[in-house]
């Protein structure tokens, strides 16, 4: 019973050619994001924002799951409704970060290892009875000089192992994120060898934990080259090395890859999971689909600036960007869209 509704919740993950948004900054992301808008650091100013993204209309025809953060989810909006009901009332699944930061690995200078397991079967009966259905967890993988080592990708790889089965036996569905960064000046190909090596690594330790696939979504980054690299791929190659990696790694079984950006531009986001799907979406095992925070919300982020008058205009551009990344799920997305939008903003 439990098995058949974490399939069933994956797979609702992924219909439609709709995708998850990330708003699970936790305090300090969240805050430094504002500052640097001068927005004010305050748990009302982080409650407005959240509000803004939740109640944003006709946001269900594109997003399938919203990822809470645990501050988020035990907020409302300010007539009193529970963020967790105006979710759910628009026909999106909410979802929740439980990881606990990526904290400096022992012996492994300039690598991280997520934490978060102590406790973490507690925290997730109260977040299912709060209403979350699915969870994440983040590991962060950076690629240098002799980096990343196994021992950091081992041990990444356990820890969301062994949360992802903790989640399915809490009846959540994981969304197991282990994300090579894409901080750098590494090409395209360095990164396609460590991210195949650590999603091969996380699939050895989801089997040997017993994670059972069709009741998963794996949120990768996609293979590029690193942000300061001299070389940087077109659209297409891009997608050529993401889904090439993804063939080698990732079981059929698994219902949905959902993309994390990275700190990719909106509209470049957009245009490599367009791409994937214009060129593969016919021959691939899971859906190809997003899982984007910034992509998402940066630009209603700038509009916005913690002002009343501006939520509507911020919530017409977080609802354009969500458009676009379900046009490219469905290989529609171009560039037409982005102008078109300019133009009705600009009236
Ligand atoms: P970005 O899309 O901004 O990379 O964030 C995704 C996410 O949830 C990071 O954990």
């Amino acid at each position: 019973m439990k098995a058949q509704e974490l399939v069933d919740t994956a797979n609702r993950m992924v219909a439609d050619d709709k995708g998850l948004l990330a708003m699970d900054e936790s305090n300090p992301t969240c805050n430094k994001r504002f500052a640097k808008l001068g927005i004010p650091q305050t748990v009302e100013a982080r409650r407005a924002y959240r509000e803004l993204i939740v109640t944003t209309p006709n946001l269900g025809e594109c997003i399938s799951g919203v990822i809470l953060y645990d501050e988020t989810i035990r907020q409302q909006k300010k007539d009193g409704t529970p963020f967790v009901k105006v979710i759910t009332d628009a026909g999106i699944i909410p979802g929740i970060k439980v990881d606990a930061g990526a904290k400096d690995l022992a012996g492994h200078p300039g690598e991280k290892v997520t934490e978060g397991l102590d406790g973490l079967r507690e925290r997730l009966a109260e977040y299912s009875q709060m209403g979350a259905r699915f969870a994440k967890w983040r590991a962060v993988i950076a690629v240098g000089d002799g980096i990343p080592s196994r021992g950091c990708i081992e041990a990444n790889a356990q820890a969301l192992a062994r949360y992802a089965a903790l989640c399915q036996e809490a009846g959540l569905v994981p969304v197991v994120e282990p994300e090579v960064l894409m901080d750098g000046d590494h090409p395209l190909e360095r990164c396609s060898e460590v991210t195949e090596q650590v999603l091969r690594a996380v699939f050895k330790q989801l089997y040997t934990q017993r994670v059972m696939l069709e009741g998963m979504i794996l949120k990768p980054n996609m293979v590029l080259p690193g942000s300061t690299c001299p070389k940087q791929e077109s659209v297409d190659e891009v997608a050529d090395a993401t889904v090439r990696c993804l063939l080698r790694a990732v079981p059929a079984a698994v219902p949905g890859v959902a993309f994390l950006s990275g700190g990719q531009s909106g509209e470049l986001a957009s245009a490599h999971l367009n791409a994937m799907n214009v060129r593969f979406k016919s021959r691939m095992p899971w859906g190809l689909a997003f899982s984007f925070a910034r992509a998402i919300q940066q630009p209603a982020l700038e509009i916005w600036r913690g002002e009343d008058a501006h939520v509507l205009a911020a919530q017409q551009a977080l609802l354009h960007r969500a458009r676009c990344n379900r046009a490219a799920r469905r290989g529609e997305y171009s560039g037409a869209m982005e102008e078109k939008a300019a133009i009705t903003v600009g009236n």
